[in-house]
């Protein structure tokens, strides 16, 4: 039998944005919440995975 591939974590279940988009969006520069949520749509309904984000785009609160 062969083993699902492992499902890339959403983050943001609201914006549905998932771990990679995240990591990827860091790479291209993105170093804040509110760029993030401009460039993927990540945080923009119940706000709840701001820490999360901030801790894959490396900021420290
Ligand atoms: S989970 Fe990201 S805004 Fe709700």
């Amino acid at each position: 039998m062969t083993q699902p591939e492992p499902e890339d974590p959403l983050v943001c279940i609201c914006g549905h944005v998932s771990e990679t988009k995240v990591l990827q969006a860091r790479d291209r520069g993105i170093r804040s919440v509110n760029e993030l949520r401009k460039e993927t749509g990540a945080n923009s309904g119940c706000g709840d995975c701001r820490w999360d984000l901030e801790d894959l785009l490396g900021i420290s609160p």
